[in-house]
């Protein structure tokens, strides 16, 4: 099939190279010239693991495209993926400026186009109920042809995202017209031998599909830390209590590990556009409101703990190492992480921050830009550091060195926002460690 994927973020750029794979001729456009221009020169503007071998080998093979050229790139496509981002407005709402101005360009194209074949609009981005209908109005404005819709919301992990979109654990698809329907299922039938299902269904029940998967992964990950700040209160031990408590099978062990909260493109941005849906239709989302405070107290609760340690201190003389800047392991992503909200506040009282992060330096520069230091390595990071802040879990900084590490820091306390390390171990080698839900080890309780 013939494919034109707007937008080459994390997902079109996914996505298109993964359809190229099965054989498809895909075209992917985008307005920002550079990152055209590096994929162009068989460079991946994002980091995500197997995706520079993909896009080179379905490059070469002269099935994947990149362009700037809207008309070249809506020429011939059957099928049109919009895939464009849709950040969260200053007042929560999903921002839908770009997938309606993609619904724009894509009914000039057709308009303009000689092709008689109808072609098929998807929205691929995440958007709220009733948007597939903005968009039809938005194509149908520019063009009385014939077009169909479907919504295909996008369920792919950064850093896991080629394997979940070749092997989706289902396929969720909108559609009003059977041509849309079956020309859809045909597109996936390749990603699903395996027998995962794809799901046909009705425009607004998979648009909702999105938001409500993803608000009850944020759910879960803001339950946790909640029981987490309890167990500190109360003395008793996440870890354990998760052990317990995850074993019911009705429970799962899954996004209940407890942390800085969560963050990302897409969770915090959800959770805000599901809150934002209730309170435009009369019916508030409580719970989702809940589930956002808790998230956004999770930072300061854990900010807490570093004022405490450092009490009374000058915070300018305070040199600070952090470990992990992307949301998450194996992104380059930043956005809404933790990390940025603790380097910032941690700038903000004075402190001299130096960052390490295997892949996101370059993403991180462009919020931070040069208010840090960026180190070649962790245990450059650590160099006569007064504590590290471990933000991201990545493997790397799960068995460091630690007698090199307390050489290395000018005093050897750990503060760890991902529970990444054993309190024996940290006991074991004389840490000041604070975690999240597990009593701290001090200098009171060190030898305990
Ligand atoms: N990132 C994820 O893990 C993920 C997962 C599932 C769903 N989603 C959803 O998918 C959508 C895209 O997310 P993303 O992270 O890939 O976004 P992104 O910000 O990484 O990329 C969006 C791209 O669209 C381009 N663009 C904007 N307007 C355009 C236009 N008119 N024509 C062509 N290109 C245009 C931008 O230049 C940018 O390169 C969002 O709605 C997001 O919520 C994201």
């Amino acid at each position: 099939m013939r494919i034109t994927m707007v937008g080459t973020g994390y997902v079109g750029l996914v996505t298109g190279t993964c359809f190229a794979n099965t054989g498809n001729q895909v075209t992917c456009l985008d307005i920002d010239q550079s990152k055209i221009e590096k994929l162009n020169n068989g460079i991946s503007p994002i980091y995500e693991p197997g995706l520079d071998e993909l896009i080179g080998r379905n490059a070469k093979a002269s099935r994947l495209h990149f362009t700037t050229d809207k008309s070249a790139a809506y020429k011939n496509a059957e099928i049109i993926f919009i895939a464009v981002g849709t950040p969260s407005g200053s007042d929560g709402r999903a921002n839908l400026q770009y997938v309606l101005a993609a619904a724009q360009d894509i009914g000039d194209a057709i308009e303009a186009s000689s092709d008689t074949r109808e072609k098929i609009i998807v929205v691929k981005s995440t958007v709220p109920v009733g948007t597939n209908i903005k968009v039809q109005q938005a194509v149908a404005s520019r063009t009385s042809k014939t077009f169909h819709m479907a919504s295909n919301p996008e369920f792919l992990k950064e850093g896991a995202a080629i394997n979940d979109f070749n092997k989706p654990d289902r396929v969720v698809i909108g559609a009003h017209t059977k041509y849309a329907a079956d020309k859809m299922r045909d597109l996936y039938e390749p990603f699903v031998r395996q027998g995962n299902p794809i799901f046909i269904m009705d425009i607004p029940s998979a648009e909702m599909v999105k938001y409500a998967s993803n608000c009850m992964l944020a759910t879960k990950i803001s339950f946790i830390n909640e029981v987490a700040n309890l167990c500190e209160q109360y003395g008793a031990d996440i870890s354990e209590v998760r052990r317990g408590m995850c074993s019911d099978k009705r429970i799962g062990n899954q996004f209940l590990y407890p942390g800085l909260g969560y963050g990302g493109s897409c969770f915090p941005k959800d959770v805000l556009a599901m809150i934002s849906m209730g309170q435009d239709c009369g019916h508030p989302a409580e719970l989702l409101e809940s589930v956002h405070r808790v998230n956004q107290q999770q930072r300061d609760v854990f900010l807490t703990k570093l004022e405490s340690h450092f009490e009374g201190a000058d915070w300018s003389k305070l040199k600070i190492a952090v470990w992990g800047i992307a949301f998450k392991p194996g992104t380059d992503d930043v956005r809404e992480a933790p990390s940025i909200t603790l380097i910032q506040k941690l700038l903000e009282k004075g402190a001299t921050v130096t960052a390490y992060d295997p892949v996101a330096h370059e993403t991180a520069g462009e919020v931070l830009t040069d208010s840090i230091t960026y180190a070649n390595n962790a245990i450059e990071a650590i160099n006569d550091a007064d504590a590290l802040i471990v933000c991201t879990d990545w493997s790397e900084f799960k068995n460091p060195e630690f007698e090199l590490m307390k050489d290395k820091m000018a005093t050897p306390v750990i503060f760890d926002g991902r529970n990444v390390y054993r309190r024996s171990t940290m006991r074991e080698y004389g840490f000041v460690y604070h975690s999240v839900g597990r009593a701290p080890i001090n200098e009171e309780n060190a030898a305990v």
